[in-house]
């Protein structure tokens, strides 16, 4: 099949392109390609492309970022993908569209299914919802895939990069207990969406994240004890004494129901991913 991946220099679509083209033709684009916020060049860009199916990634991620310009994220992340899917309709593409846990209050106190009532909290989950929203008023067969707490060795931006730039600069570290959610490798992501794309998996929603779920606390002291970090104590914090100009879903954890139904297994669990990767990254990242 003929795949576009959106977003292919970030963080999920690096990962992404090469699963995919294992038994595909993919075509990786991102800004430099085409600025989805403008919809005749998405239209131009598929036009000539002729994909077969769209697998739209991009978006503007910078969740505190965003609240500094809700206009600007608007256009990236919601009239965005209103434009790939136009175009999408109009060349007869197929279109999977990546989404995210941030569309949930985290209120719930237990991990959201599909059938669970969005109510964003912030800029970045209202205009994800609105590309969600957006992209089925112009293609109703699209495929929205919601992920969580994404993080690969080639992410800038990602809760265990993050962590592992401030452990080398000081001897301890503030983290969050009480912010809950579902860690994902973007490795694990990729792959099951290759599986998703090979079965023909088409229904409208599927959240699909790593198994089980943690605190930010949690995520980091496992990362910690994989990697063997001693020389940095991480100190537990509640969201109210942790300095933040965005307000975040204090449990957005996804279950992944519906994706079982297809054939297609579940993540497994987030600690087995994150131990995988802590030995990919191996003792050089961290010194
Ligand atoms: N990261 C997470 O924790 C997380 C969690 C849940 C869901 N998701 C969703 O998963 C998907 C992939 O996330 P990610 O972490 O891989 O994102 P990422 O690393 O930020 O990559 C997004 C890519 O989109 C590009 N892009 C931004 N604006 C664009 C525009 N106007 N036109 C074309 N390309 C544009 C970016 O280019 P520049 O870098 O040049 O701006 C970047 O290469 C996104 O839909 C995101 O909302 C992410």
């Amino acid at each position: 099949m003929r795949i576009l991946v959106t977003g292919a220099a970030g963080m999920l679509g690096k990962d992404l392109v090469p699963v995919l083209a294992r038994k595909h033709r993919v075509r990786g684009a991102d800004l430099a390609d085409f600025d989805v916020t403008d919809r005749e060049a998405a239209e131009r860009f598929i036009g000539a492309e002729r994909p077969e199916m769209v697998i739209h990634a991009a978006a503007f991620t910078d969740v505190e970022g965003a609240e500094h310009d809700p206009a600007r994220v608007m256009r990236v992340n919601a009239d965005g993908a209103r434009n790939v899917a136009a175009a999408c309709g109009f060349h007869g593409a197929r279109l999977i569209l990546i989404s995210t846990d941030y569309v949930f209050d985290g209120t719930k106190g237990a991990p959201y299914v599909e059938s669970d009532r969005p109510a964003p909290l912030n800029v970045y989950g209202r205009s994800k919802l609105e590309g969600e929203r957006l992209a089925r008023q112009e293609l109703p067969g699209v495929t929205v895939i919601r992920t969580a707490w994404l993080y690969s060795a080639g992410g800038r931006n990602n809760f265990p990069a993050k962590i592992l730039k401030a452990a080398r600069k000081g001897k301890s570290l503030k983290v969050v207990a009480d912010e809950v959610g579902s860690p994902t490798w973007a490795a694990d992501l990729a792959k099951a969406i290759g599986q998703i794309v090979d079965l023909g998996a088409a229904g409208p929603l599927y959240h699909l994240a790593g198994g089980g779920f943690c605190s930010r606390f949690e995520m980091a002291m496992e990362l910690f004890s994989c990697l063997g970090i001693r020389d940095c104590e991480l100190v537990k914090v509640s969201r109210e004494n942790y300095p933040a100009n965005v307000l975040r879903p204090q449990n957005s954890s996804l279950d992944s129901e519906r994706i079982g139904r297809e054939g297609i297994k579940p993540l497994r669990n987030w600690k087995e991913s994150l131990r995988e990767f802590a030995g990919m990254l191996g003792s050089h990242q961290v010194g």
